[in-house]
């Protein structure tokens, strides 16, 4: 067993079931991790060590090394990071069983903003390493959210590139791959941003605590409160953030526009957009999202820094300068990706949207228009046209993806199914009407996106979506791994297998659903070879 002490979260962060422990793999991550490790337990010796002057790696069997950090400046680690520095190994160990989660160890910038139910960093790593993935080669996330696949390769020492239509995916995405900046640097700005922003609180009468405020100001008339054009207030999921939380967050992003410093200003944004989901607002996440009770108050200006803290911290390890390009795109997938050249690609590991009535630019929404990424229902709509139909909500009358797959007998089948369950049960809403034709203009937007693919895949590209069978229609069945690769294959993709990554018990119908891997090879393209015979 291997375990690595990794300094930004924690105690252990990683008992090494998932880690890669090849010489190469292992040489890899010393590489990425250089200078960072003060001491090696090896059995039960103790030696003095420098990642940075590891010649031997073979005196240093994986299995039974133990490695150190060195102590980190002193920042004030946000509650939960400091609850899980006490966390006993069991419950790590527990962490380390649950598939889907995000692992302590993985933390260093994926946890800079991440959607519910991501698929996991270990997934991608599982994946680079069945493809036999190095520093030659480039991935493609063509749907690349909130950058999973590009932050883990880049971590893996491997060039990327990301599609994403949705404007704060991507600004996320590409923020998680910034590592070149000075953790010391960003916190002190922040500090600097956060002193401007609570200095603006109190002197219009308002305070992070309640404790704070009847300690210092017994009688402060207050100002009133901020609030957003009504138009852009309309975009917002009705009562998702309260009246008190939304003017702190107001004066917050006042207070980075004074200060605004090109080097430091993304991730400071991407922290606000973190705590705005995980703490200021009324959102919960299960993993629709979903408002909760109102919250009077949220320490807003603490939540934000806290979370620019943890970034500074993960600044702090992960490597700077030498790591290979990841770029991402704000581009939509079923156009294929025009700005890489032709066999550019390969290998794609992706997760894309599933036909589950799940809307991304709802679960994002309150950072989008927040941060300035939708300021008018034209915004919303054009963001929506470019995205996979995968919900009733972003369906538009001029929507013509199902053409591509006309004909299909299995796909046609499901949507008259859905279509005659919903006669059936008296279904008769807008919403209800649509179900059966947003699955056919889901998998028409999905045979786009892989007919466009080709042209930039080399021959022999590898790839991997993973993808989940769903009952959100009425409660038929769809399963959608097995239609891709049908799909796949009569574009001209070889279909490798279809590997189970988790099954979930759908409670409305008792069925397992299956999330599964749907790994395909791209031959290369034969009517080419054929003419250049
Ligand atoms: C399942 S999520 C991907 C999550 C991702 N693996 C991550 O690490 O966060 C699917 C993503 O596809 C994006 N998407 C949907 N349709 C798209 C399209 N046509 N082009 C590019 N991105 C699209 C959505 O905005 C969403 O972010």
């Amino acid at each position: 067993m291997t375990i690595w002490r990794f300094p930004s979260s924690g105690e252990i962060l990683r008992v090494a079931c998932g880690l890669p422990t090849s010489p190469k793999t292992l040489s890899q991550l010393l590489k990425l991790t250089a200078g960072l490790f003060r001491c090696v337990t090896l059995a039960e010796q103790t030696s003095c060590f420098d990642s940075t002057n590891l010649q031997n790696k073979s005196h240093f069997p994986p299995e039974k090394m133990i490695v150190e950090q060195p102590t980190l400046p002193a920042f004030s680690l946000p509650k939960q990071q400091a609850q899980a520095h006490s966390a006993p190994s069991r419950r790590l160990e527990k962490a380390e069983r649950e598939d889907n989660k995000l692992k302590m160890s993985d933390r260093a910038a994926h946890q800079w903003y991440r959607f519910v139910l991501s698929f996991p960093p270990h997934l991608v790593r599982d994946y680079a390493e069945k493809f036999g993935l190095n520093g030659r080669h480039q991935v493609l996330d063509p749907f690349c959210g909130t950058g999973t696949t590009v932050v883990e390769c880049k971590k893996l020492g491997i060039r990327a590139v990301g599609l994403e239509s949705n404007p704060v995916a991507c600004f996320a995405s590409r923020t998680k791959v910034q590592w070149n900046i000075d953790p010391q640097k960003l916190l002190r700005h922040a500090l600097t941003v956060a002193d401007t922003a609570n200095e603006r609180l109190e002197r219009d009468g308002y305070f992070e605590d309640d404790t704070q405020r009847l300690l210092e100001r017994p009688v402060v008339k207050k100002a009133p409160l901020r609030t957003l054009p009504t138009e852009v207030t309309n975009l917002l999921l009705t009562n998702s953030i309260s009246p008190l939380p939304l003017h702190k967050a107001l004066v917050l992003l006042e207070a980075l526009a004074e200060h605004h410093d090109d080097r430091f200003v993304n991730h400071e944004r991407l922290g606000l957009a973190t705590a705005l989901v995980n703490g200021i607002s009324n959102l919960h996440f299960g993993p629709e999202v979903g408002v909760g009770q109102a919250k009077r108050d949220a320490p807003v200006v603490s939540l934000w820094l806290d979370g620019v803290k943890a970034m500074a911290q993960d600044l702090e390890i992960l490597p700077r300068g030498e790591t290979p390009e990841a770029v991402i795109y704000q581009a939509d997938a079923r156009e294929g990706a025009s700005m890489l050249p032709a066999n550019s690609v390969d290998a794609v590991i992706t997760s894309p949207p599933y036909p589950n009535e799940k809307d991304y630019t709802r679960t994002t929404r309150l950072e989008s228009v927040l941060l300035g990424f939708i300021k008018s229902k034209e915004d919303l709509r054009d963001l929506k046209k470019n995205l996979v139909r995968s919900n009733t909500r972003g369906v538009y009358k001029s929507d013509a993806d199902d053409s591509h797959v006309a004909g299909h007998q299995e796909i046609e089948r499901i949507a008259a199914a859905i279509e005659n369950r919903r006669i059936e049960l008296n279904k008769d809403s807008g919403f209800e009407r649509l179900y059966a034709r947003v699955t056919k203009l889901y998998f028409g937007g999905m045979t786009r996106h892989l007919a466009e693919l080709r042209r930039v895949l080399r021959p022999g590209a590898q790839l991997a979506y993973v993808v989940g069978d769903q009952a959100s229609y009425l409660r038929v069945m769809i399963r959608t791994g097995q239609l891709l690769a049908d799909i796949a294959e009569s574009l001209g993709y070889e279909v490798v297998g279809l590997d189970l990554f988790r099954t979930r018990l759908a409670t409305a119908t008792r069925e397992q659903l299956r999330e599964e891997v749907v790994v395909l090879r791209w031959p290369g393209d034969k009517r080419e070879k054929k003419g250049s015979k």
